[in-house]
């Protein structure tokens, strides 16, 4: 018998435990034997519970317990699954995470030593829950050469822009009813301002180029300034906004930034609503390919973690080859990427309107139903080409990234 330890036993570790008793016969026919859970570490006790005879509360009970051979680190956070997890590792047993956190600041180490104890330190969870985006980055894009990673990777906030955008509604409206739906936590600050989808991001980005790349340095910006004007603007375009993380191979090395996008209709991101997660991955011989699915929430992401558990339980004594090497890459700065841009002006003089778009590459200013102002598309351009231009207009309001193709 396979025997499994879950460290925290909140939404995703439940759900792994359920899984692996829901589907018990399939795992069996797959592996060949019966897989349990053996032990459950949590600050809780989950009287009533069909695991509560399970829990223990020392991560002694799992590390030093040489029956268990995978662990699923569900606890979330650096501190202590940084240490519990290497923990694990050091013991010789294969561990899997739904943990971006953890992965984005400790995985180049947490990998290494894997491959030095010859277990697996697997992360599909991580990223795109129950899409399997990393493992086909390591498999099923073999061979290529990765040119463009562009992802909605968080279902709040893509939650939010799409109430936004189809019912004219404003962010702290939509914000707060996500909140009541249980779509955003009672401290959204994680989704609304990118950080989540930047540590996705930096984690598709270190597999991508195979080096890691630091959370840290990738310039992130949230939602929290999108307004319902700016979504006015873009319905009139033909177009919408979405978040998205993005990382795009140049010759002299790669870039990657966080922050709000208008695609077309035709972009394939653009038919990506709700909660759901799309990542569109362009390989150099592949062309376009985009993924979709369920990019949260307990069975999903538990289902990904099965994944990971089934690929150890066919791999036990072997470290298989997975994420990045050490080394650390730098990004070069976003604000050196070709873009095109929504700009918002203040004013409502058509000629100087007319001038403006000119000046910025675009045949004629839009103009909102009401109010004295307008915006322009420009043409592609680099975000410090933009700034240069933009400095001889005193009434610029606000710009927002948009997609270089499929725009009219
Ligand atoms: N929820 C999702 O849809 C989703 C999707 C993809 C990835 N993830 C990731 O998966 C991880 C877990 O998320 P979740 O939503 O399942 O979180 P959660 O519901 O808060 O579960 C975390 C569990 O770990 C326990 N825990 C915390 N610190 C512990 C410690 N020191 N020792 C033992 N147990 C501890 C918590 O206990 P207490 O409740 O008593 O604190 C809780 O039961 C996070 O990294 C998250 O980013 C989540």
């Amino acid at each position: 018998m396979i025997k499994v330890a879950i460290m925290g036993c909140g939404t995703i570790g439940s759900g792994v435990y359920e899984v692996i008793e829901n589907n018990q016969a399939v795992l069996q026919k797959e592996l060949g034997e019966e897989i349990r859970v053996a032990k459950i570490l949590d600050l809780r006790s989950f009287p009533g519970t069909p695991y509560e005879k399970l829990v223990v509360n020392d991560i002694s009970l799992i590390v030093d317990d040489p029956e268990i051979s995978i662990v699923v680190e569900t606890m979330g956070g650096t501190k202590p699954a940084y240490q519990f997890v290497k923990s694990c590792l050091l013991a010789g047993k294969h561990v899997t995470t739904s943990n971006k956190a953890l992965v984005a600041a400790h995985g180049t180490e947490l990998l290494q030593i894997a491959r030095e104890k010859n277990v697996n330190f697997f992360f599909e969870a991580a990223v795109g829950g129950g899409i399997p985006v990393i493992r086909n980055i390591g498999t099923g894009y073999a061979g290529q050469v990765i040119e463009e990673i562009t992802g909605i990777l968080n279902g709040t906030t893509n939650f939010i822009l799409t109430k936004m955008d189809r019912e004219g509604a404003s962010f702290e409206d939509v914000l707060a009813e996500a909140q009541r739906l249980g779509y955003a936590e009672k401290d959204p600050s994680a989704d609304v301002e990118g950080w989540d989808t930047c540590r996705k991001i930096a984690i598709l980005s270190s597999l991508a180029m195979d080096g890691e790349v630091d959370f840290e340095e990738i310039e992130t910006e949230g939602i929290t300034k999108i307004d319902t004007a700016d979504f006015a603007y873009a319905r009139k375009m033909g177009t919408s906004i979405r978040l998205v993380g993005s990382m795009l191979r140049e010759e002299d090395g790669f870039s990657v930034f966080v922050g709000p996008m208008m695609v077309g209709m035709d972009d394939p991101l653009y038919s990506v609503s709700g909660v759901f997660n799309g990542i569109v991955i362009r390989g150099n011989q592949l062309g376009v390919t985009m993924m979709y699915g369920s990019g949260a929430g307990k069975l999903p992401t538990a289902s990904a973690v099965i994944a990971d558990i089934v690929e150890i339980a066919k791999n036990p004594a072997r470290n298989v080859p997975f994420g990045w090497h050490a080394g650390k890459l730098s990004p070069k700065p976003a604000g050196a990427r070709l873009h095109r841009f929504l700009v918002r002006f203040d004013g409502a003089d058509a000629a100087a309107a007319q001038k403006t778009a000119e000046a910025l590459g675009a045949k004629a200013p839009v103009f909102p139903d009401g109010g004295a102002e307008f915006a322009v598309l420009t043409e592609a351009l680099t975000k410090d080409e933009l700034k240069e231009k933009l400095a001889a207009f005193p009434n610029v309001k606000k710009y927002i990234r948009a997609a270089l193709n499929g725009i009219a």
